[in-house]
């Protein structure tokens, strides 16, 4: 399922979203490179979940443009995958939850199985294939969300605090799969509100306060040395409001 050209990078240029008068999102700009795993970090309330939205496409920008290398039409859509703080898996098993977007891709029905039995070893799903999707742990459910979106192989795959509701086991089995994908190729824009997760997935952080975008910076930078005074708040603990 490669293809030639990439859709990456994704440029944001004063992306804003205003609702009911107020400013949600406030004139972002940012080139988003096909190299690194890019996370959106910031307290609660800063405008992670509706910045990704607006980069997958599922929110218009009120003002300013969002631009893939790639153009913006279906073949753009085809490329990327989201997955949700709370997957909305089908009632169904989780091997036909993973076979599902292979249907609507139109792969034949004998390359599907194959496809999905990689995907869901690749999750350390193999044991619960056959189980309704809904019966699986929370841990279970997000690993699926994940296996399904990366079934098709997206060139760009976006996380919205995926493991908000799971403990540390679960957490850990996450990141290894996100790890995972993203040596398979995938590029990664996730949102977290976790520093540690932050320091074990980032490779640039891009770093969110009241929907502006304060700073975006190398990892190993932020962390060492935040330039802004929010920032340095954030990583010392403080109540940011
Ligand atoms: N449709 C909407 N209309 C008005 N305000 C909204 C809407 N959607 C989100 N907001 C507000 O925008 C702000 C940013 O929301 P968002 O969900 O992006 O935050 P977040 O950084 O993802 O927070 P969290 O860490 O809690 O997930 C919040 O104050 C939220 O109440
Ligand atoms: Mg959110």
């Amino acid at each position: 399922m490669a293809e030639a050209t990439s859709i990456l990078p994704l440029r944001l240029t004063s992306v804003t979203l205003q609702a009911r008068g107020q400013t949600l999102i406030d004139g972002i700009s940012a080139d988003l490179q096909a190299a690194g795993r890019s996370l959106i970090l910031g307290p609660n309330g800063a405008g992670k979940s509706l910045l990704l939205r607006l980069c997958h496409g599922l929110l218009r920008p009120t003002a300013g443009r969002i631009d893939w290398a790639g153009g913006n039409g279906e073949r753009v859509r085809r490329r990327q995958a989201m997955v949700f703080q709370d997957p909305v898996l089908l009632r169904r098993s989780a091997a036909a939850n993973i076979r599902y977007p292979l249907h609507l891709r139109g792969i034949p029905r004998g390359e599907r199985q194959a496809a999905v039995d990689e995907a869901l070893a690749h999750a350390g799903l193999g044991a619960v294939a056959d189980r309704p999707a809904r019966v699986l742990s929370g841990g279970e459910q997000q690993r699926l969300a994940i296996a399904r979106a990366w079934v098709t192989r997206p060139e760009v795959l976006f996380l919205d605090e995926p493991t908000s509701n799971l403990d540390p086991a679960a957490t850990r089995a996450i990141e290894e799969l996100i790890l995972a994908v993203a040596r398979a190729g995938t590029k990664i824009v996730m949102t977290t509100h976790d520093l540690g997760q932050a320091r074990r997935l980032a490779d640039e952080i891009l770093f969110l306060h009241h929907g502006r975008l304060l700073e975006r910076t190398a990892a190993a930078d932020f962390f060492a040395a935040p330039r802004t005074a929010e920032a340095a708040a954030f990583l010392k603990g403080d109540l940011l409001c």
